[in-house]
């Protein structure tokens, strides 16, 4: 019987390794995108099978897995779709409330947008985007005190 040549092997075994370090390779975090309103309009829970997106102080989250909340005729169906930091601030479906707009907001209500995007959002759906709003200016430009979620100590409020 013929011995297997040394070199043989090892390319084996380089070629299994290769293989592995690539089905274990994940990226340390998942890429983002910017979101127009049109856009993110398209995942407003109306088509069965697609995702469903809302936002919160223009960061874009996937909230499919909370269908039951915001699918199609779900009780917040209307948070979804769109930017919804004012309602989610005031805990209103009123739809002069449905924009990401915070004038004049309380303290109380901005210190309830916090723990709400804390401890619902940011815990339970992942981070899919941004809105463009959120990172440019009206003319385009890029926004210089942008900060993505991924910061460390990251608040909500540091923004308004
Ligand atoms: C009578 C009024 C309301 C009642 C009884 C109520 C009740 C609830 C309950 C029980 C949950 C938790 C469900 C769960 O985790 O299984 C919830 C979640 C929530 N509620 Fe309300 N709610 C009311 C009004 C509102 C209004 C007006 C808003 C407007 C923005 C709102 C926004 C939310 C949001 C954003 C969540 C988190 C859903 C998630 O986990 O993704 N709620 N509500």
């Amino acid at each position: 019987m013929a011995t297997t040549p040394v070199w043989v092997l090892f390319v084996l075994l380089s070629v299994s390794l290769a293989e592995e370090v690539q089905l274990n390779y994940k990226p340390a975090t998942k890429p983002v995108r910017l979101f127009t309103e049109e856009e993110l309009q398209r995942y407003d829970g109306s088509e069965e099978g697609q995702p469903i997106y809302m936002a919160i102080k223009g960061v874009v989250f996937d909230v499919s897995k909370g269908k039951e909340f915001y699918g199609k005729d779900a009780s917040y169906n209307a948070l979804v779709g769109k930017d919804s930091t004012r309602a989610v601030a005031k805990m209103s479906l009123n739809p002069a409330d449905l924009t990401s707009d915070t004038t004049g907001l309380t303290e109380e209500q901005l210190q309830s947008l916090d723990s709400v995007f804390e401890g619902t959002y940011k815990a339970k759906y992942p981070i899919v985007g941004y809105t463009a709003a959120r990172l440019l200016n009206a003319d385009g430009s890029p926004k210089k005190d942008f900060k993505p979620e991924a910061q460390p100590h990251f608040q909500t409020r540091d923004e308004f």
